[in-house]
């Protein structure tokens, strides 16, 4: 819990004849809570809501959103300030240490990081027991939890030096991983880290080059790879990170908390979501570009479509990030020359849907995986390796959140209630009897 938090308020609630005062807790930026932990001792009552869009699971010093007017600060630091001034490292460090670090701090990091870039030899195999078209999340998944293996110290979650060796490795290996995880599946040899690049660059290489021929990285795609990394560096408590900590709450090492999120970040209604986005403007050109049709198809209550990229659980006026990526997009595909006729059909489409009544009505606007889709395909990523990036990107916040749950003395294990609907008390009947 934050030094930030007042308790000074009530809310009163009256069932059955009684009433109940229930603590307020209000945030640093006047967020305010009803504190309900008493509730079922008190009442008997359990509070119900499905998919937990009004359940704060925890209090955090990390990262602030407001939906409504399109803010995202790490740290009090806007994401616009971060995106044009900062390096992902950097960013990594602020959201895991709470403050950026001075040129010092941050050069023993990059080098800590820079240094332990290698995986263990042993998992080169472990590539190789998949099948040649495994989707690289399940690799990526796999591995990080496969991990845990080679370094049992990750079980001492209580040591900060254990927690501290945890992180960097984490941080330094996840990419290796992600890259192998591609080169398994297009059949090429596993290129090793190169310690002279900076953090994207050696991604892209590891990704791109083969051992038979010089590769270089161009300067203006590494630069749009780590403006990617950063707008994706965390988001309070979405799906995967609530996934991360839930999971991390039962004592488990942090490999298997992060492996966690990796599989939950996976899903189209989340991180998937930008590979989603580019199969359908793939759709939409091959169909000739008819765009009002795919967007019929979002607005059909049977067709059981929703248009990918768009949309937010929290994000009710724009994505503060999809507005950078937008400017960033325009920037990649000039520089790689790639084709640009999904982007024109991407414009195309969020003018049309941002125009219609319906998306208008329900706040649906473009969200962070909209564009960003467009820029890894430009750089030249599979589409299948978005999400591994994704992740990458995601792994600062969810290691930084994962600290601040060990940490804190008010968690403990995740455990919802639920409203049992079944039938009730019956007797057995033998198998031969029904
Ligand atoms: N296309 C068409 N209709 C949509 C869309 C969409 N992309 N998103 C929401 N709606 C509609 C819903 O059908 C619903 O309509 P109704 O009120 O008539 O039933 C209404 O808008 C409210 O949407 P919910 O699904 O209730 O909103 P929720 O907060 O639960 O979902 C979500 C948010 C999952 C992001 C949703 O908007 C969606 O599925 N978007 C497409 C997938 C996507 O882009 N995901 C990435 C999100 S960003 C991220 O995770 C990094």
């Amino acid at each position: 819990m934050t030094d930030t938090v007042s308790r000074t308020e009530t809310a009163r609630l009256a069932f059955d004849g009684r009433e109940l005062e229930m603590p307020v807790l209000r945030g640093s930026e006047d967020e305010a809570a009803v504190d309900i932990s008493k509730l079922r001792a008190e009442t008997g009552l359990v509070t119900m809501d499905i998919g937990y869009g009004n359940t704060g699971s925890c209090t955090s010093a990390i990262t602030y959103l407001d939906g409504e007017a399109g803010v995202l600060r790490y740290r009090g630091y806007p994401i616009e300030q971060l995106a044009g001034q900062s390096s992902f490292l950097e960013v990594a460090y602020l959201l895991i240490y709470g403050e950026l670090p001075t040129r010092q701090q941050l050069d023993a990091f990059v080098s800590e990081i820079t240094h332990h870039t290698l995986i263990r030899e042993e998992m080169r195999h472990f590539f190789d027991s998949f099948p040649a078209d495994a989707h690289p999340m399940a690799v990526l998944a796999s591995g990080t939890v496969g991990m845990s293996t080679f370094y049992p110290d990750s079980w001492e979650i209580f040591d900060p030096d254990a927690v501290e060796i945890t992180t960097l490795r984490l941080i330094a290996k996840l990419p290796t991983l992600a890259a192998w995880s591609f080169k398994k599946a297009i059949g090429q040899a596993y290129v090793y880290p190169r310690n002279d690049l900076g953090y994207s660059a050696n991604l892209l290489h590891m990704m791109f080059a083969v051992p038979s021929e010089p590769y270089e990285v161009k300067p203006e795609v590494a630069e749009a790879l780590d403006l990617l990394l950063i707008l994706h560096a965390d988001h309070e408590q979405n799906a995967s990170t609530s996934t991360v900590r839930m999971v991390g709450s039962t004592h488990v090492n942090m490999y298997a908390s992060i492996s966690a999120g990796i599989n939950a970040l996976w899903g189209p209604l989340h991180g998937g979501a930008n590979e989603a986005v580019i199969n359908t403007l793939e759709r939409i050109v091959k169909s000739g570009g008819d765009v009002a049709k795919y967007v019929a198809l979002a607005k059909d209550p049977n067709a059981n479509f929703k248009l990918p990229g768009f949309g937010h659980r929290v994000y009710k006026n724009f994505d503060p990030r999809a507005t950078i990526i937008k400017r960033a997009a325009d920037r990649v595909l000039d520089a790689t020359g790639a084709d640009d006729a999904l982007f024109e059909v991407a414009l195309k489409l969020e003018e049309v849907a941002l125009n219609d009544e319906y998306f208008v009505q329900r706040k649906l606007y473009p969200n962070v995986d909209f564009y960003s889709g467009l820029i890894y395909r430009a750089i030249g990523f599979p589409k299948n390796m978005f999400t591994n990036c994704f992740a990458i990107g995601r792994l600062p916040g969810w290691i930084a959140q994962w600290r601040e749950m060990i940490a804190s003395s008010e968690t403990k294990i995740g455990r919802p209630r639920q409203v049992y609907t079944g039938v009730k008390q019956r007797d057995y009947v033998p198998i031969e009897a029904r």
